[in-house]
């Protein structure tokens, strides 16, 4: 390492945050859900996983969490979200500022030292901001030596938040709105409620804070006119991508913050490599990766981890949740979860890939399939209407149309075993626990109950018998019993002999 990137590097560590807090208390009660506000999905992830991605890629000293309003589920989701976020959990004393200081209080009990450096506050309910434009707040911040630094935006209707107080490029303090006087809700230039701040100045401000005001909080906004008031530098980042900053309190907010990350990274998609015919009725999370020359045709949700390898088309109307779509594959009018589909595949129309569908090279699941927990070798085939559910395929096998695995006994579910190169007549049952050997056939209508050697022809149907004469003598009279009565005055019809 040369002694370059080795000061790089220290650098680099210096610039750290080190603490992220997000706060999460809130209640969010027009949301009129069970679930807490920020746990409310948006584009792949909650609110609140949102945020604390973008956190997370500050890569901070330490990420918190302040929790207070239905704390156990809100816990056991952010822990299940990221394990290394450390909760803190507010008292009974309400507002932004009590909130970060129980953040810090939550750190100083474990020893850690908040006195330097810099502290970032975000919110969880603000989905939409980067890591990009919360990265230039904190070098912005930084770079000016500032005591606080404030995201803030402008808005033609600033109504029910905060507005920022100026005196040139300085930020002398922010004035709620139950708190503003006329002049002061004129003001068009909001405060987002998220900050960056020099750690020892937040934490000497936030002691002097009261809950004298409108609202009987401890407001957070209260450090800037502190920190101004004691000499120190404070100004605003401030942003023109008014949805960054944007919380969602009902669900009508969440549908136009979903609706406007979809488009976000439907367009980022389009522009590292992906044609997307149909933006409108396209949906793809955030959390979905495409590789370049990928294709997406209208009516396709694409979501969770699904990622889709280079010159793969998927839709029209295909929904995919955790499906790796391969090299050259092609998913049509499909609904698939937790499923591999393997380069040059093929599936579908009008197919349903549960989980643990593992499709090889070349593979194929035809139309009006299901399968769950089925491995397909390359090259083979399910071309039409059936269900494989705990069933290994070998190589280049052909499964015949209508063909079912009975897996399931009513109590257990047991394997199909099938091996390569292996031809199966149309509504073959195999009745699990069985296997199919290697280069082995059915016949139609087969129900397999025992196994098959390899090579060997499966015939399980009883000899046909034909009861002569049955239509006329049971339905007398019928039209059957006409057409029949009349084909057998004809010489060509078929006989019992033929
Ligand atoms: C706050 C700001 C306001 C800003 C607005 C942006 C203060 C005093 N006001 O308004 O200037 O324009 O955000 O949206 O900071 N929270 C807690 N504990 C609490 C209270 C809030 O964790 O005791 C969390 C909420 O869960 C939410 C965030 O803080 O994520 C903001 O709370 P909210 O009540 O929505 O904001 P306001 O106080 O109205
Ligand atoms: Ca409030």
């Amino acid at each position: 390492m040369t002694t370059e990137s080795r000061s790089a590097r220290v650098s680099d560590t210096d610039v750290r945050p080190v603490a992220v807090i997000v706060l999460a208390a809130g209640a969010g009660t027009r949301m009129k859900s069970r679930t807490p506000k920020i746990l409310h999905p948006l584009g792949g992830l909650s609110m609140i996983g949102h945020a604390l991605a973008a956190a997370r890629a500050l890569n901070p000293h330490h990420l918190v969490a302040v929790v207070r309003h239905q704390r156990e589920k809100v816990a056991e989701h952010i822990t299940a979200h990221d394990p290394e976020v450390l909760l803190a959990d507010q008292d009974e004393v309400p507002g932004t500022g009590r909130a970060v200081e129980c953040g810090l209080e939550a750190l100083a009990a474990r020893g850690i030292s908040t006195d330097t450096g810099t502290v970032v506050v975000s919110y969880g309910d603000v989905p939409l901001l980067t890591p990009e434009l919360l990265g230039e707040l904190v070098s912005e911040h930084q770079a000016a030596g500032n005591a606080a630094t404030v995201l803030t935006t402008t808005l033609e209707d600033p109504s029910g938040y905060g507005r920022v107080l100026r005196s040139g490029d300085q930020v002398v303090g922010i004035v709620e709105q139950k708190d503003a006087d006329e002049t002061q809700r004129q003001v068009k230039e909001i405060n987002s409620g998220i900050y960056a701040f020099d750690a020892g100045a937040l934490t000497e401000a936030l002691a002097q804070v009261s809950t004298e005001n409108a609202q009987g909080e401890k407001y957070l906004t209260d450090v800037l006119s502190l920190a101004r008031a004691s000499g120190r530098r404070v100004s605003a980042l401030v942003t023109e991508d008014r949805w960054q900053v944007e919380g969602a309190n009902d669900r009508v907010q969440l549908q136009a913050l979903g609706a406007e990350l979809n488009r976000r990274t439907i367009f980022a998609a389009m522009r590292a490599g992906t044609t997307i015919i149909d933006p409108a009725t396209t949906w793809i999370d955030s959390t979905v990766t495409l590789d370049e020359d990928t294709t997406v045709l209208p009516g396709t949700q694409l979501h969770g981890k699904t990622h889709v390898s280079r010159d793969a088309v998927v839709g029209p109307d295909t929904t995919l949740r955790d499906v790796t779509v391969g090299e050259g594959a092609q998913v049509i009018r499909t609904h698939a979860t937790g499923a591999r589909i393997g380069p040059g595949g093929v599936v579908g129309p009008f197919s349903y890939l549960r989980p643990g569908t593992v499709l090889g090279e070349d593979a194929k699941i035809g139309a009006f399939y299901e399968t769950k927990n089925v491995t397909v070798g390359r090259g083979s085939k399910l071309s039409h209407l059936g269900y494989a559910g705990d069933t290994t395929i070998g190589d280049y096998t052909n499964i015949g149309c209508g063909n079912i695995t009975a897996n399931y006994d009513g109590e257990h579910k047991h394997r199909t075993v099938i091996g390569s190169h292996v031809r199966t007549s149309s509504n073959t049952v195999f009745v699990a626990p069985v296997e199919i050997g290697d280069g082995a056939y059915t016949g139609a209508g087969a129900v397999v109950r025992k196994n098959v050697p390899p090579g060997a022809l499966a015939l399980s149907v009883a000899p046909q018998r034909n009861a002569e004469g049955w239509v006329q003598a049971k339905r007398p009279g019928s039209a059957a019993a006409q057409a029949a009565d009349d084909a057998q005055k004809n010489d060509d019809a078929p006989t019992a002999t033929d």
